[in-house]
């Protein structure tokens, strides 16, 4: 099977050369891109059904059509990439990044030449420090040969990035809150509306896009939106990149068509799990989202088919249960991060999150009541969508409303043998 976003990696794990990389193809989706009207690649990719690899999966032609264009449009305007990756289990655009960070190069000044952006800057986990070296350098080449700055390739269009190291925060990931991050203000988010693509970085024009979406991008533009469109198994166009963590045999990332089912996912490139264990459990797409269990492992990995199972596709990296594993420990784990990952904007997420991470913990230290099952419950509700300013709370207790809802008997033996039965 065709493999665009990985195809090129290099087994050392070194970057791909900018040399490799053009010899394989690449930059003729740019070159391509500069021979077309901006607003006409922003149909191809309308077309071919691209959707966010960031965790929403907003259809990302839809959302370039909301961007002024023309002579009349404010200036300059901004793209900006979201490469803050801080989702627990997600690991994918690290990857791209540091794999093959020129084929993100060319998704970002394609990406930005059809919103006829001025400015692009790569917001870029801090911790993330081999992609900053590997971009930083890939950003020096392609500058040379000036895919990148005045002028490009003779066509007209300028375009500068930037590469700017987060100063690390989960919070920085939502969108609106990575452009405060940006401007140098308190990383909470925005009201919206206004949306980001009317007014967003310095008030101006802005899409914010995933690495993994802009990595797709020149490839739909070099090969056609219905080349995109067969590379998947259901109707949301493309490959995915997909992974697994926990204890299963073969931990790690594919490249796989979208919609490829989860059990083919954990059985035949995972492994399976590890001699001894059995699988209970998992997060379909990263820590915020809920869990999925044995029957739904025929579930195709897409947006609709996840969402109808009960959980979300996310970023599509899965984080495995196994029988060995106490739920409940696991799921305070992930609070525990939660708790202190909150911006504190808004007190229903502050407090209700740290309330529900000491709940969790005393459950695991044998210390919790009947009680305590009940405001738990009440506080997923309390933290559900259109409680909070952002989305973060409502993902935060995905992992816990749907614990209590499949693991609900580890929660009472926790508290009925006050004690950790793993333990
Ligand atoms: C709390 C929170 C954290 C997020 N973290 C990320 C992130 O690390 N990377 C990312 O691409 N999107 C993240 N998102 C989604 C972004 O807000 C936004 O939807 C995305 O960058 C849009 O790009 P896409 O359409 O290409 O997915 C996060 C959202 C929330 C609510
Ligand atoms: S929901 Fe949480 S992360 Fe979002 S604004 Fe409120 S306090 Fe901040």
């Amino acid at each position: 099977m065709e493999k665009p976003l990985t195809g090129n990696f290099r087994s050392d794990k070194q970057a791909v050369s900018l040399e490799d990389y053009e010899r394989a193809g690449g930059y003729q989706g740019l070159h391509k891109a500069l021979t077309i009207a901006p607003a006409d690649v922003g149909e191809l990719v309308k077309k071919s059904g691209l959707r966010g690899r960031g965790g929403a999966g907003f259809p990302t032609g839809m959302k370039w059509s909301f961007v002024p264009m023309g002579k009349d449009a404010p200036h300059p305007k901004y793209l900006v990439v979201n490469a803050d990756e801080m989702e627990p289990g997600t690991f994918k655009d690290r990857a791209l990044m540091e794999r093959d960070p020129h084929q993100l190069i060319e998704g970002v000044i394609v990406a930005a030449y059809a919103i006829e952006a001025d400015i692009a800057y790569i917001f870029l986990r801090g911790e993330y420090v081999c992609s900053h070296d590997r971009l930083e350098r890939a950003l020096a080449e392609a500058k040379t040969k000036n895919y990148v700055g005045h002028n490009i390739l003779g066509s007209g269009y300028n375009l500068e990035i930037h590469l700017h190291v987060s100063a690390g925060r989960y919070i920085c990931g939502e969108e609106t809150a990575l452009l405060n991050a940006l401007e140098g203000k308190r990383a909470h988010p925005r009201t919206k509306p206004p949306f980001p693509q009317v007014s967003g970085l310095f008030g101006k024009p802005t899409i914010v896009q995933n690495v993994e979406t802009l990595c797709n991008v020149h490839h739909i533009v070099k090969n056609g939106p219905d080349w995109f469109r067969g590379l998947s198994k259901t109707e949301d166009g493309g490959t995915k990149l997909y992974g697994v963590s926990g204890k299963v045999k073969k931990p790690g990332l594919w490249e796989l068509p979208m919609g490829t089912p989860m059990r083919e996912i954990l059985e035949d490139h995972a492994g399976g799990m590890r001699d001894g264990l059995h699988f209970r459990g998992l997060l379909p797409g990263g820590a915020s989202t809920d869990f999925l269990i044995e029957e739904h492992l025929d579930t195709p990995m897409d947006y609709g088919n996840v969402q109808k199972a009960g959980s979300r596709l996310g970023t599509g990296t899965m984080v495995v249960l196994d029988d060995k594993t106490c739920p409940v420990g696991m799921v305070w784990n992930l609070e525990h991060f939660f708790a202190q990952e909150s911006c504190g904007w808004c007190t229903p997420c502050w407090s209700g999150l740290s309330w529900t991470e000491k709940i969790l913990l005393a459950m695991e230290q044998g210390k919790g009541s009947r009680q305590d099952l009940d405001t738990l419950t009440f506080q997923t509700k309390f933290l559900a969508p259109g409680n909070t300013f952002c989305a973060f709370a409502p993902g935060a207790v995905e992992p816990l409303q749907s614990a209590l809802k499949y693991f609900g008997d580890d929660f009472r033996k926790h508290v009925d043998e006050q004690r950790c039965p793993w333990k």
